[in-house]
């Protein structure tokens, strides 16, 4: 099932464009369908669970809007797509058993379905998969994937061992997010541009934009695990605070100094197992003039991103790539 809610938000996208893009999309599931399908009946299943359960495909589909500023979609930019979606995928797989989460996309997570063990395997699996595709598209390309894979691990492991003592803990957290978040967005829209035929130069404006807006998406992430509810992102809500991950409110909050907000500071100064303070935290965090902070600071970024797609040659994909970091800043899903 192809869900293109990121398509949503795009308000600047003309009907072509538009038409073209789901229909790159079409492909892009087609192909990942193929494959996570597996002879073992046990494996596919498990591989498939995710894919099945849909998602955005952000990714994907800033791959093949970033190759409409080149010469549009090829069997390259496809392949690039689905490569980046299972690298995305895998990733799914360890988070949820990094952050103990039960819900993804709407459904069990895989190892709330099967186990920790069959979680962390399947993502192997996929991550190895998405590298079978990405050799097909050459030398670089792969080394290009291996790259951020390993930012992103690292961003992953730092993500996990957030500590307090950092000098800046608010310029710590922006580059784990860059690392674990905007780096493979950044190579969605670079592998875009790559497989369209883009200039270098032009390669690495997308490549830039990727990463600003890819950390802008994180940003929205993390807003949302805190202000939305499981319906509307198909995730548990709090799970960020349940597992002591900082994120930018919880940085704000804990700068915060007015009496009013001591019983919340108090609240987020480690992790919040306990139900019933969890949900006090969660309250108390939801109403507070930080979550407000943290939106003004994604808004930033996403400006940012936006003045990079302005200086792309004009066309329909530059307006769609200039419109999409503000509809991502402020998504609900
Ligand atoms: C979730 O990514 C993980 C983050 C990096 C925030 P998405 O929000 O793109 O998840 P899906 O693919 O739509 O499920
Ligand atoms: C995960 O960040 C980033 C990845 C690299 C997968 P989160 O832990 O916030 O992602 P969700 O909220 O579980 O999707
Ligand atoms: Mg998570
Ligand atoms: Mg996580
Ligand atoms: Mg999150």
């Amino acid at each position: 099932m192809t869900t293109p809610t990121a398509m949503a938000g795009l308000p600047a996208v003309s009907p072509a464009l538009g038409k073209k893009l789901l229909e790159g999309l079409e492909l892009v599931d087609q192909r990942l369908r193929e494959v996570v399908d597996h002879d073992d009946p046990f494996i596919a299943d498990a591989s498939g669970h995710l894919v099945e359960a849909g998602g955005k495909r952000f990714r994907p589909m800033l791959t093949l809007l970033a190759a409409e500023i080149g010469e549009g979609r090829s069997p390259e930019v496809v392949d690039a797509a689905v490569g980046v979606e299972l690298t995305h995928l895998a990733s799914l797989y360890h988070d949820d058993v990094m952050d103990e989460a039960t819900l993804r996309r709407g459904v069990a997570s895989a190892n709330a379905a099967y186990d920790n063990s069959t979680a962390i395997l399947v993502g192997d699996l996929l991550f190895g998969r998405a590298s079978e595709i990405v050799a097909g598209l050459g030398a670089e390309a792969v080394l290009i994937q291996a790259q951020t894979f390993v930012r992103l691990c690292a961003g992953q492991i730092q993500d996990d061992r957030q500590s307090t003592d950092e000098a800046n803990p608010l310029e710590h957290y922006l580059k784990v997010l860059a690392d674990k978040t905007g780096v493979l967005i950044a190579t969605a829209a670079r592998y875009g541009a790559m497989f369209a035929g883009c200039p270098s130069e032009r390669i690495d404006t997308l490549r830039e934009y990727g990463e600003l807006i890819g950390m802008v998406f994180q940003l929205s992430d993390d807003i949302l695990d805190i202000v939305s509810d499981a319906e509307e992102s198909g995730k548990t809500p709090g799970t960020d605070l349940r597992e002591g991950v900082l994120t930018l409110p919880v940085l704000y909050a804990r700068q915060s100094t007015d009496q009013g907000s001591a019983r919340l500071r108090e609240l987020i100064s480690e992790p919040l197992v306990d139900d019933a303070l969890h949900a006090e935290a969660l309250g108390l965090l939801r109403a507070h003039p930080a979550i407000e902070q943290a939106r003004e600071h994604t808004q930033r970024l996403a400006r940012r991103a936006a003045d990079l797609a302005r200086t792309l040659p004009a066309s329909d994909a530059r307006d769609a790539l200039e419109a999409l970091p503000l509809a991502v800043a402020s998504r609900t899903s």
